[in-house]
Parts: structure tokens; C-alpha cells; sequence
């Protein structure tokens, strides 16, 4: 594991030499223009850069990372890039990308975060309350800990369709994309998608 920053420099060099080996044009075309199909949003863990896991090239993915995959709708840096991934953009599918083993999760369940970060992830212990009754009835930790990282997937999934953007598509009868729920699993490297009431899409919610 590189801990030099001059060996990533050196990475970045020897990359750049091979894209332009293997795809003669590759930067011309990648300084044009960004027309990204998905908007990916997920957790800030090093472990969970998407494009590696799903294959993915620059100019594929638009991104919103932060600490345990929070859709805030008080967010002014995630609703900015909600706001143009929609209606500039206009991507095709948003994933709402979580994962297993989320620090940020555990941290929220256990109460270990304080500060701005305790601040940050405390809607995951709001979560946690809610479904006490499921969580509590899974012995084991480990998976108790995973139940509710889908289950924050899935509030976030629900807090999307809270922020203005995503109201006002839906009241212009725009929501030409998809949304999607997914968890990533960090012990095969796999993603999993998670169902959840997806008429919701299509109902008319109401304008603000
Ligand atoms: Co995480």
C-alpha cells in the first residue's frame, strides 16, 4: 500500500502512458464533454470507489460521497449535485450505494462518533430506534450491523424523494430515470440490490 505521495504521481504517469498507448485519443475525448449515465452516491470509506468494483471509466459515474451514504435534504453540497446530475445531467439511474462492514453505521449504532462526524451519522440512530424490534431480534452482531446499514440504503432511498428535485421531476412528470438501492459487499466484492416499494416512482408526489 502506496503511503509515498510521490508513488502515486508516478502511478498517474505510468496510467496516462498506458491509456494513450492502448486508446490513441482517449484524453481528447475525455476533455470534451461529461455525459454521465449514473449518479452514484455513496459512502466516503476507501473501500467503496464504484467504478473499480462496477468497471466503470472517467466520465461514467457523477459522485456524492460522504460518511455512511447520507441523502441529507439539508445538504446543500449533495442537493447541488442531485440538482445537476437531474436536470443538467440528466442522468439515467441514481444508486444509492451503501455497504457492509460501514464504520459510519457501527459507529452511529454504538455511539463511538462525537463531534461533527456523532452529528453527521446521528439520522443512522434515528434509524436504529425505529426498527429496535427487527434489529434487536438478530443475534448475531455482525449481521445485526448489516440489517441496518440496508436499512439506512433504504432511508435515504425515502429521503431522496423528500429533496425538491426529485418532487419537482416527479410533478413534471420527468422522472425519466431509475433509483436504485444497493449494498456492496466488501467480503466477495459484490453488489446486491435491494427491493423496495418502487411504485413510489411513478406516483405524482406533491409540489412543494
Ligand atoms: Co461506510
Amino acid at each position: 500500500m502506496p503511503n509515498n505521495y510521490k508513488q502515486l504521481i508516478e502511478n498517474n504517469k505510468s496510467w496516462a502512458q498506458k491509456k494513450k498507448e492502448y486508446s490513441p485519443g482517449y484524453f481528447e475525448n475525455l476533455k470534451l464533454r461529461q455525459e454521465p449515465n449514473f449518479l452514484y452516491i455513496g459512502c466516503s470509506d476507501s473501500r467503496m470507489p464504484l467504478d473499480t468494483f462496477t468497471q466503470t471509466e472517467p466520465g461514467e459515474l457523477f459522485v456524492h460521497r460522504n460518511i455512511a451514504n447520507q441523502v441529507s435534504i439539508t445538504d446543500i453540497n449533495f442537493l447541488s449535485v442531485l440538482d445537476y446530475a437531474v436536470n443538467v445531467l440528466r442522468v439515467k439511474h441514481i444508486i444509492v450505494c451503501g455497504h457492509y462492514g460501514c464504520g459510519g453505521v457501527n459507529a452511529a449504532y454504538h455511539g463511538f462518533a462525537r463531534g461533527l462526524v456523532g452529528n453527521w451519522i446521528s439520522p443512522i440512530r434515528d434509524i436504529a430506534r425505529k426498527y429496535k424490534e427487527e434489529l434487536d431480534a438478530i443475534q448475531d452482531e455482525e449481521q445485526r450491523l448489516n440489517r441496518l446499514s440496508e436499512l439506512n440504503v433504504l432511508k435515504q432511498v425515502g429521503n431522496l424523494y423528500k429533496t425538491h428535485v426529485i418532487q419537482q421531476a416527479a410533478a413534471e412528470g420527468k422522472l425519466d430515470f431509475q433509483i436504485h438501492a444497493w449494498m456492496l459487499d466488501l467480503s466477495n466484492g459484490l453488489i446486491m440490490e435491494l427491493a423496495f416499494e418502487k411504485t413510489q416512482q411513478k406516483a405524482p408526489l406533491k409540489s412543494n
